[in-house]
């Protein structure tokens, strides 16, 4: 027995994916390595861009976030030569962000799906993906028409495209954030961008009690590194408290090491296997894209696979690459760009001064320039 789809992952685009087309009338099933409450627990991206919140509004999974988001229309940007605001709402196409932790999300899109009858089976991992073919270790084999292959970066859908010959282009930021997730209010309106000579440190408001903070850190950083003291006591410095005033501090609630490295694959799908979400590609989460990617490829993904199944037309199948990799690279182009923008050099050498002052230069340009200034909140806000 066939089923239509084959998703592998229950990640946000498996999710999105298997409610579109349950939506549309494909049958689908959903195989989730982990277990229900390890994938509804995950605290990751939060940042929803204007067109995701048109997607889930559009296919009815928007009453969680439109309950309980927040709109964030603003971001401050600190530096040794003050901060300033950028009102990112009123500039470029007007267009804000919707903050919803990811794990509401996909709780919400958990329980759609299977509120519209869809099947979703947890704890199941597949080992091998060919021609249609699921391999799960120690269950039974599941067959579809097509296989969506949405379980991530490290998954195993990749891994089958590339040994087809799919080839990747890549880039390595080369530096590394510690991620803190700290129970404390927010002690900024929204999001703040601090430049330092130590290193950039960032600023997410989550909820009304949860903040995310980053801090710039060597590759190869050992999260056990940083005591909640020392957490604290760089951000202050880095935020230049002393100046602006000082953090809402609170207990720590995770911490971990993100390396900034970014690669896409330069054909995400080719006959039965098609890739949506991280498995697609990897972007750096400078400009906090990569739940919003994975959003617009599930969206597209779910209208070719759904000509294909009920009219046995596959060119929106040999579209998906060409309809979604300009605006994939258009995020990247963007994501690079603030990663510049956040990053000075690390040592003191003439080189370094230079990439200091040209980093500076940027800044006061999106600082005092309308027109940059447009071009930042497009592109910040766009997908
Ligand atoms: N078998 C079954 N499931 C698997 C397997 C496997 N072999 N390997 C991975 N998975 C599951 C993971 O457990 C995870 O739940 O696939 C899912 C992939 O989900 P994500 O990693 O969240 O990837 P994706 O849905 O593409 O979401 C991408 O969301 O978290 C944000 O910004 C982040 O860019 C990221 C975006």
């Amino acid at each position: 027995e066939q089923v239509g789809v084959v998703i592998v992952g229950a990640g946000p685009a498996g999710l999105v994916l298997g409610n579109l087309l349950l939506d549309r009338g494909v049958d689908c099933v959903i195989l989730e390595r982990r277990a229900r409450a390890a994938v509804e627990g995950r605290a990751r991206a939060g940042f929803l861009a204007a067109h995701s919140v048109r997607v889930l509004t559009d296919n009815g999974l928007a009453a969680g976030l439109r309950a309980r988001g927040r709109t964030h229309a603003t971001c401050l940007f600190r530096g040794d030569r003050g901060e300033f605001t950028l009102d990112y709402g009123r500039l470029g196409r007007g267009e804000v962000h919707t903050v919803y932790p990811q794990q509401e999300l996909v709780r919400d899109l958990v329980a759609e799906y299977l509120r519209r009858g869809g099947e979703l089976w947890f704890g199941q991992e597949v080992e091998e993906i060919s021609a249609g073919r699921v391999r799960v270790r120690g269950g039974q084999d599941v067959t579809g028409r097509y296989v969506a292959g949405c379980d991530g970066h490290r998954g195993v859908a990749r891994r089958a495209l590339i040994a087809q010959g799919t080839r990747t282009s890549r880039w390595d930021h080369g530096v590394s954030w510690l991620a803190v997730l700290a129970e404390a209010p927010p002690s900024m309106a929204a999001v703040g961008y601090a430049l330092h000579e130590r290193g950039f440190a960032g600023h997410m408001a989550r909820t009304a009690s949860v903040t995310r903070y980053y801090l710039q850190c060597p590759r190869g950083t050992d999260p056990a590194e940083w005591s909640e003291d020392r957490i604290w006591t760089e951000l202050a410095t880095r935020m230049r408290t002393a100046e602006f005033g000082p953090l809402r501090q609170g207990p720590v609630l995770e911490k971990a090491v993100v390396d900034l490295r970014s690669d896409v694959l330069e054909s995400p799908g080719a006959g039965r296997l098609w890739l949506a979400g991280d498995a697609a590609g990897l972007i750096s989460p400078s400009a906090a894209k990569g739940a919003n990617l994975a959003v617009l490829q599930a969206e597209l993904l779910a209208h070719a696979l759904t000509e294909a199944l009920t009219r046995g037309d596959e060119t929106g199948l040999a579209r998906y690459a060409a309809d979604a990799l300009p605006r994939v690279w258009r995020a990247h182009e963007f994501s690079h760009w603030m990663s510049g923008l956040l990053h000075g050099p690390a040592d003191d050498g003439a080189e370094a001064r230079y990439g200091r002052a040209l980093q500076y230069a940027r800044l006061e340009s999106l600082r005092t320039s309308r027109t940059h200034q447009d071009y930042f909140a497009e592109n910040y806000t766009g997908i």
